[in-house]
């Protein structure tokens, strides 16, 4: 009988080995095409260059980033190198400064200070912060609160001082601006726009 056989058995190791093998191959391309920058749920770093919402989503039951037409930044257009390389620069001022010990951001971090992963989005921006630092768009406003959070408060727990440059506030803005566009799922669950959703 073939059952009896070391070959059959042998075989069969080796085909559902190959077989599992190429399944595996192919999930871990499905989930790079996803989670890599320009990828479906990640915007490429030009994204900076653009609108950013947030909407809420009734099949989904959840929001979702939208993005939308031209809005430069500090009133320029990035070209994809610089963009990253401002990107990059945000990202390396949060880790110089440990913002994550009071942050969190993408469900990683502390929960001293508010949810930064959807910052940008935040319509205090608009509401307390632009008429506070006396400035015309919310990219402005958050690079004068993060040079000097003491002198802009909002809320019961004040944010130090951590001595950002201009350039590295700015740096820091492009970053949560970009983080902001990447699709989450809907975390942090909660969160809301004033305009988004209506509610
Ligand atoms: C010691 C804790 C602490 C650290 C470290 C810290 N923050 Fe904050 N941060 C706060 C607190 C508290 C607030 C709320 C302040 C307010 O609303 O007046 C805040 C508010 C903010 C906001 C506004 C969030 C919103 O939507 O209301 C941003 C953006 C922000 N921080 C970014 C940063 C960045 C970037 C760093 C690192 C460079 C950082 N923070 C480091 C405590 C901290």
């Amino acid at each position: 009988m073939f059952a009896r056989d070391p070959l059959f058995w042998r075989a069969g190791a080796i085909s559902s080995l190959i077989v599992t093998l190429a399944i595996l191959a192919m999930l871990t391309a499905d989930t790079l095409s996803v989670i890599s920058t320009g990828g479906a749920n990640v915007p490429a770093y030009t994204v900076i260059n653009q609108q950013i919402g947030y909407e809420y989503v009734t099949d989904r039951n959840e929001y979702l980033p939208t993005i939308g037409g031209q809005e430069p930044l500090f009133g320029r257009i990035y070209t994809p190198g610089q963009a990253e390389a401002l990107v990059r620069e945000g990202k390396l001022v949060l880790q110089s400064r440990a913002c994550l010990d009071c942050h969190t951001m993408f469900g990683t971090g502390a929960y001293y200070a508010p949810d930064l992963t959807k910052a940008w989005l935040d319509p205090a921006w608009e509401h307390l912060w632009m008429p506070m630092t006396g400035t015309h768009t919310r990219a402005d406003a958050m690079a004068a609160f993060l040079e000097h959070p003491q002198q802009y408060p909002t809320w019961t727990r004040e944010m130090p001082d951590l001595h950002l440059t201009p350039a590295e506030a700015r740096a820091v803005v492009a970053y949560l601006k970009w983080v902001s566009s990447v699709k989450t799922n809907g975390f942090p669950y909660g969160f809301k726009t004033a305009t988004a959703g209506g509610t």
